[in-house]
């Protein structure tokens, strides 16, 4: 029954998307009856989802038995397809849900399940496997082990290496709860350990290829680059706050999210997912809107470097995302351009011929519930040429600027955007099995589930997409500290690694009883280790020059990074900041340490006649600042 009437109400939302006026009285009654059995759908899917996905975990759970404490089975079934095996992201991602939860509301039975995972991912980190050991931290890249937590030793896609930084993400969750409630030596003795290997891999292997989140493509992934940045960043903040540092989490940080923008395509306004191999596709993946709720900052506002939710760049990305979907799928056929629709992976998919899938749809939802909740929070919303596209196919009038609540725009907008992202959740009602349960997959012809069933992940996609729908926000990961960085004009990032150390976490046993409390004192427990030192530096060049309109700053020098001495291939400064008052135009260039540079400006015409600053050659020997593998130089045209 419930079936049938959602696709009904699809088909009310369709109708309102057309006449496109949200001030409309019979627009807000439509929208109104799909909140409403979008809610009911909430409220019975939720407990199920609960109790489906702690079925999936061993050893307790009614569908994992044989799966050792804490082990996370992507899926009970074992053949066709065969997912009885733990997966570091499945697991990673449905106990980052988890902690999520706990740490909102005090649960002892989510406890014990979170202890229990910290304790499996302490033993699975020194399993030997053909991705290698734990001495040199190859072996953390395997995806996939038995779910008796010994090696899986067939042919795979290997290695994948999104899953040592998301379990970092989701072990820190739980380090952060154990400070904030007093118990600062578990989190220092039991689970820093853990998390500092995944660390220490991260900023390792960040920038070696490798295969991307659906196992397929080798190559660089938007997902797993995004990933392990935040997880460097929030590593370099936990290690802080535990008494102990993380130099190679603060010095490689910046340079993943330098990379992580390369994935861009500023021609069509999308992120291409992979990129250095996957080249037979067109790029568009919900790769990337996974990326973006994963990275989600409820204090980071509509950031774009690192991909929030609400920020331009990731509306442009949903839109050209969900639009790749259209017309593949027969299920969509009918649905106007601007109405919701089933999300697959990525429209060349042909896994089981290739159909759309519940989480990705999900996730399309919970972008959009993510981006609602930072307007309602910040009491704004911005529409920027770039998301004007993704703004108008909802509401047609929209123009670019910013609304605040006493705008006649404000709440009319965020009304679209509620429907439009509720929509998708109706979707997900309409094509789930009658009783609730959530495979992989849904038939691209008749919308029937299929492929693994009750999917572990498709429940956790559920259950946080439900959460953001009701305003509840993920903790901060410190993204709002990105703010103002300052990237390498043209793209030029380092690709520079720090080696890290490995050692097995040999402490899994958790004292009794740690119930709520307040923080201790601030650690001063665990030695601080020497800093690493820097093999690059991105360098700031700000140069104070007065230029007229249509003239350009070029920075030139001996180095190949500044062009040879060639003003053509210089590094062209950007003049964002240029006021008459502060002439400001900046780039910022990785050079590297201890490098003699010598250099000058030079000022570009329209004409492209190249006018050279006067005085001897600038120079300098390369040398990070105090605050990391960072420094800068103020200049003014001489
Ligand atoms: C299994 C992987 O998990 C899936 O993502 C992939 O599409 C198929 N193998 C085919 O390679
Ligand atoms: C196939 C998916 O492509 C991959 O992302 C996932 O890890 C496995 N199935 C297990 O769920």
């Amino acid at each position: 029954m419930h079936a049938f009437s959602s696709i009904l109400l699809l088909g009310a939302v369709v109708v309102q998307y057309v006449l496109g006026r949200p001030e409309d009285a019979r627009i807000r009654r439509e929208s109104a009856i799909l909140k409403r059995s979008v809610d009911s759908f909430i409220e019975k899917q939720t407990p199920f989802s609960w109790q489906r996905l702690l079925c999936n975990i061993g050893s307790t759970g009614c569908a994992a038995s044989g799966a050792a404490p804490g082990v996370v089975v992507a899926s009970p079934s074992k053949r066709d397809p065969d997912y009885w095996y733990t997966w570091t992201r499945d697991s990673a991602l449905v106990f980052k849900g988890i902690i999520d939860a706990f740490v909102e509301k005090y649960d002892p039975a989510l406890q014990t399940q979170i202890q229990n995972y910290v304790i499996s991912q302490a033993k699975l980190q020194s399993v030997s496997n053909p991705s290698g050991g734990l001495s040199n931290g190859l072996g953390l890249g395997e995806a996939k082990y038995m779910v008796d937590l010994t090696q899986f030793t067939g042919a795979w896609g290997r290695p994948q290496r999104d899953g040592p930084p998301l379990r970092a993400i989701a072990l820190m969750g739980y380090a952060k709860w154990l400070l904030d409630n007093g118990y600062t030596s578990t989190a220092q003795t039991v689970v820093w350990p853990v998390i500092k290997n995944d660390l220490s891999y991260s900023a390792q292997y960040w920038n070696q290829t490798g295969f991307d989140l659906w196992e397929e493509v080798q190559g660089s992934s938007f997902f797993t680059i995004v990933a392990t940045h935040r997880a460097l960043v929030e590593g370099a903040a936990l290690a802080r706050s535990l008494g102990t540092s993380c130099p190679a989490c603060s010095s490689i940080a910046p340079q993943v999210l330098c990379f992580a923008q390369r994935f861009w395509n500023p021609n069509q306004n999308y992120v291409v997912s992979n990129i250095n191999g996957g080249n037979g596709r067109n790029g568009r993946d919900a790769n990337s809107i996974l990326a973006s709720i994963h990275n989600f900052d409820p204090s980071a506002g509509c950031e774009s470097l690192t991909f929030q939710p609400c920020s331009d760049r990731a509306l442009a990305n949903h839109k050209a995302v969900v639009d790749s979907f259209r017309s593949i799928y027969t299920i969509n056929n009918g649905i106007p351009s601007n109405g919701a629709v089933a999300v697959g992976r990525y429209s060349e998919d042909v896994y089981y011929n290739g159909n759309p899938w519940y989480l990705t749809t999900l996730a399309a939802a919970e972008q959009l519930y993510g981006a609602l909740q930072t307007w309602t929070t910040q009491s704004s919303i911005t529409i920027t040429p770039l998301s004007l596209p993704f703004f108008q196919s909802l509401v047609p009038s929209a123009t670019t600027g910013t609304y605040t609540p006493s705008s006649p725009q404000f709440t009319p907008l965020l009304n679209a955007v509620r429907t439009y992202a509720d929509a998708f959740l109706a979707i997900v009602e309409s094509r789930a099995h009658p009783n609730g349960s959530l495979p992989e997959q849904f038939d691209r012809n008749t919308g029937r589930p299929l492929a693994a069933p009750d999917l572990t992940w498709s429940y956790s996609a559920f259950l946080t997409a439900a959460a953001r729908r009701a305003g509840r926000a993920p903790p901060t990961w410190g993204a709002a500290s990105v703010l103002g960085t300052q990237l390498p004009a043209g793209g030029q990032c380092s690709g520079h690694a720090v080696a890290g150390t490995y050692t097995r976490a040999t402490n899994t046993v958790f004292p009794p009883s740690q119930t709520p409390g307040t923080p201790g004192p601030q650690p001063t427990g665990i030695p601080e280790p020497e800093p690493q030192p820097c093999v690059d530096v991105l360098v700031t060049f700000e140069a104070r020059v007065t230029t007229l309109w249509g003239e350009s700053v070029r920075l030139v020098g001996n180095v190949p990074a500044l062009g040879g001495w060639r003003p053509e291939a210089g590094v062209l400064l950007d003049a964002g900041g240029y006021t008459a008052g502060n002439p400001v135009w900046k780039a910022a260039v990785v050079l590297a340490a201890g490098e003699r540079v010598e250099y000058k400006y030079v000022v570009v015409g329209a004409d492209s006649k190249v006018r050279w600053e006067g005085g001897g050659n600038r120079g300098f020997t390369v040398e990070a600042g105090l605050g990391g593998c960072e420094s800068t130089r103020g200049d003014s045209w001489q």
